[in-house]
């Protein structure tokens, strides 16, 4: 089974999740999409769901489907979202924001009564950190909000470099015209640590630690999907 084929398997197993009626978060990156796709083709045979997407990106995959979609200010709370990870740990504690999605990806999700994570098993880590972090900023006082951040993550013994995410010739831009730091740590033991300090920078609009958002994720390997509780 090639990694595609397990992003599908996790997707087809999300499914099972997702009921009749439902109003839907849908999530943001590939195994996400993976997920538009069936959930599309459930759609096309009557089934009925509302979704509100994490990001443009979703947005236009689902328009271009056939999934209805609602503004998150018209379905404030929602019943599930369905969402990918670049890692989870075995507490369910996620690192997204790989594609740059985190901020509408945590809003949606923190509105909904339940959160589903689809990923491979190339995503299951013993502790955070392999996968850059990414930290969604506000553009204006980029390098004093760094800064910040780097004196922050040495209160807690880590370090790294941390980049700014480029885009073409450009800066990447998020949804929100914000940008993103990708931060180098390594590990990150304390992510509940890293959480707190991350949320009291000015600069710092969202970070992709993802912290008892989730209760249940399905992951994918070569034999099959299988589902991961909090341990
Ligand atoms: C998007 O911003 C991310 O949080 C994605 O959910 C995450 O990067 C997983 O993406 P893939 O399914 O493409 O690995």
């Amino acid at each position: 089974m090639d990694a595609r084929q397990m992003k599908i398997k996790a997707a087809e197993a999300a499914l099972d999740y997702v009921e009749d009626g439902m109003r839907l978060g849908i999530g943001t990156g590939s195994t996400a999409e993976e997920f538009v796709r069936l959930l599309a083709e459930k759609v096309a045979t009557g089934f009925r769901i509302q979704g509100v997407p994490t990001s443009e990106r979703t947005a236009r995959l689902c328009l271009e489907l056939g999934v209805p979609l609602k503004s998150l200010d018209e379905l404030p709370e929602l019943d599930l979202t369905v969402d990918g990870a670049d890692e989870v740990d075995r507490k369910l504690r996620l690192i997204k924001g790989g594609g740059g999605a985190l901020l509408r990806e945590k809003i949606v999700a923190a509105a909904s009564a339940r959160m589903v994570v689809i990923a491979d098993e190339s995503k299951v880590v013993d502790v955070l950190g392999a996968f850059k972090l990414p930290i969604e900023i506000n553009p204006f006082g980029q390098i004093a909000t760094r800064i910040a951040i780097e004196k922050a993550a040495s209160r807690l013994g880590l370090a790294g470099d941390i980049t700014i995410r480029a885009s073409g010739d450009g800066p990447f831009m998020t949804d929100g015209g914000h940008l993103i730091l990708d931060a180098s740590f390594g590990r990150i033991p304390d992510a509940e640590a890293l959480a707190a300090e991350l949320n009291a920078i000015p600069g710092v609009v969202e970070h992709g630690l993802f912290i008892g958002m989730s209760s249940l994720a399905i992951i994918a390997g070569p034999e099959g999907a299988r589902v991961l509780m909090a341990a």
